[in-house]
């Protein structure tokens, strides 16, 4: 018989396990454009409603974005009233693929790219049966159209399309994305066109400022419907993401600035080009220069014009892209570390995450890690069989950024940045002792030679580490299942300084840790030997922020509830800042220092002591 304290003893693990769990739910949240049940659409066009677009040609003086306006007027005007914008502009043409649920053939099989209430600009439109919205369109490749429908977005009846819109050149050159190559010297260009290899070459033209230019060729990948692992990726998510070029410019001068731009040259002679753009090499390992760092996980997309009532969902994200832009000047490198664009299976987002960051990732190295949102699907050898990725199964992820991984499907990389070595792990892939991950993570930290690069530095997307989340603190783990089970040896025996994570849309910093106890009672300036490593969650990029158990912990030093980033400067080789920024003001709300020798880094502390013999 259970004693009524008992009971209650069990109850409540549940209650709060359960609660943990829709908390979880909940902050991952789902893309906004799975709100629309497409497949039980059905065609109403009225003869009196129409919705007018213009200009019907867009970026004619090389604009991207540009704005649209729409008017239009309905007999049967209702709140819930809405217009997609459909790409490309003959949405009922797309074929319908058998592996959805729906039963008998639907008239729409493809969701629209972006999607407004028709009252959001015109608050009298239920009354007067008039409106009028501007929206803010990407060049991604294909003309427009925008449908007005009825019925809301569980019900929706299709009253009037528009007239088509489109880019003057719906095939250029866009997104450029810098990524570090497998070498320091090497820095790779990654951008989306329209231009097939049966079109067009693509290349960069690139030198040293003022110097003469040179062209190295790009590589071309594309994806089709077939390689998306299921819906709504391989269903009404899917849409065409167009040519994904990438090119390697090689023996890069260390700190040399570099100007660049995108080409193709057409068959028929003509070239395509993109505007001009700069970077700066990275520095040599080991090479003695201010090198700023800036980590964050988990930003998604937004939309300025108010769209995809995103402003329910990834408030965050851009604002800190807007940060990292205006403080571009002092940024050299970039770790976006998992949960990149939070399409969830709808490809239309892709684009417009690419043209959300370009400004950040045409200047310097933007490095991103996978998360549960790029990878996991049933069955799909993902180590969490969630459906997270909306069918993606990787497959975005690992074409549209370039990473030095020496398998792209298997996302674990390493990368050296002058005096850091960052070692990247994929958490939506078995990292226990045992596996292929697990012996990259080792080779990762045995080959950084600390005294040139004495900062090493662990990113992953799940908190392998520590982290005070509601459900992890309901689950007692204070980490993910299995997180540190197995590295936490690695980190020790191979003194990583700072261990980096995404996926708790938070902030936290924990003391330099080993099996869960301090190893330090310093919070801000570290001096001298450093014996354990500092745990940080920098999940508040920008999706749904996440709580914190009421739970305290030893520690936990510092949490936020709130949107921001992480930014580490090394002085020198014995002198590094890591701060904490909110994406609101860009201001530090945390901060702490290491100053150290190397003879400090040689040190030992618990259970990283090198062998030593009496003998002489
Ligand atoms: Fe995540």
């Amino acid at each position: 018989m259970f004693q009524g304290s008992g009971l209650k003893g069990m109850i409540l693990p549940v209650i709060l396990l359960f609660l943990a769990t829709l908390q979880e739910a909940s902050s991952h949240g789902d893309n906004p454009l799975a709100g629309i049940a497409i497949h039980e659409a059905r065609f109403a066009l009225e003869e009196s409603a129409f919705i007018k677009a213009s200009p019907g040609v867009l970026g004619a003086q090389g604009g991207n974005p540009e704005w649209v306006t729409l008017s239009f007027t309905s007999a049967n005007p209702s709140n819930d009233d809405w217009i997609g914008v459909f790409s490309p502009a003959n949405f009922s043409a797309a074929i319908c693929d058998s592996e959805g649920s729906m039963a008998g053939a639907p008239f729409l099989c493809t969701a629209p790219i972006k999607f407004q209430y028709a009252n959001y600009s015109s608050p009298r439109y239920k009354d007067t049966g008039k409106g009028s919205l501007r929206l803010l369109l990407i060049n991604q490749r294909s003309d427009f159209s925008f449908a007005l429908f009825s019925g809301g977005l569980s019900k929706p009846k299709l009253v009037a399309v528009s007239n088509k819109v489109t880019f003057a050149n719906p095939n250029a050159p866009l997104y450029p994305r810098l990524a570090q190559g497998k070498t320091w010297n090497e820095m790779t260009v990654t951008w989306t066109s329209g231009y097939g290899i049966s079109s067009a070459e693509p290349f960069i033209e690139w030198g040293q400022k003022g110097d003469v230019r040179v062209r190295s060729p790009a590589g071309t990948l594309t994806i089709d419907r077939s390689s998306m692992c299921g819906p709504p990726a391989r269903t009404v998510g899917w849409r065409d993401p167009g040519f994904i070029h990438t090119s390697f410019l090689k023996e890069l001068w260390p700190n040399t600035v570099y100007t660049y731009k995108l080409g193709h040259k057409l068959f028929n002679g003509t070239y395509i080009w993109s505007p001009e753009y700069q970077f700066k090499a990275s520095p040599y390992p080991g090479q003695d220069s201010v090198q700023r760092v800036v980590i964050f996980g988990d930003m998604g997309k937004d939309e300025p014009d108010g769209s995809n009532v995103y402003n329910n969902y990834q408030h965050g994200a851009l604002n800190t892209t807007k940060q990292l832009i205006d403080d571009l000047k002092n940024i050299d490198i970039v770790f976006h570390i998992g949960d990149i664009v939070y399409a969830n299976g709808y490809i239309s987002q892709w684009d417009q995450f690419t043209a959300q960051v370009a400004p950040i990732t045409s200047k310097v190295p933007y490095m991103v890690a996978s998360g549960n949102h790029e990878r996991d699907w049933p069955g799909s050898g993902s180590f969490y069989g969630t459906k997270d990725s909306g069918g993606e199964c990787g497959v975005m992820a690992e074409t549209m950024f370039y990473v030095p991984a020496e398998n792209r499907a298997k996302f674990w990389y390493s990368t050296d940045y002058g005096m850091f070595r960052f070692c990247v792990a994929d958490t939506e892939h078995d990292w226990r002792e045992g596996t292929e991950q697990y012996e990259f993570i080792e080779r990762c930290f045995a080959s950084a030679d600390r005294r040139k690069q004495p900062w090493l530095i662990f990113i992953a997307h799940r908190v392998l580490g520590y982290s005070s989340a509601s459900w992890y603190g309901a689950q007692g783990s204070f980490e993910e299942p299995m997180g540190r089970e197995s590295l936490q040896k690695l980190w020790q025996k191979y003194k990583v300084d700072i261990a980096f994570y995404g996926h708790v849309h938070n902030y936290e910093r924990t003391c330099p840790i080993y099996q869960n106890i301090c190893l330090d009672k310093e919070k801000h300036n570290y001096k001298g030997p450093f014996n354990g490593t500092i745990h940080v969650v920098a999940g508040g990029g920008g999706s749904g922020l996440a709580d914190f158990t009421p739970l305290n912990t030893t520690w936990s030093l510092f949490k936020d509830h709130d949107y921001g980033f992480t930014k580490l400067t090394a002085f020198d080789h014995s002198n590094l800042l890591f701060e904490y920024k909110k994406s609101s003001d860009g201001k530090v709300y945390d901060s702490f220092t290491i100053n150290r020798d190397y003879r400090d880094i040689l040190a030992c502390s618990v259970d990283n002591c090198s062998p030593t013999t009496l003998a002489s």
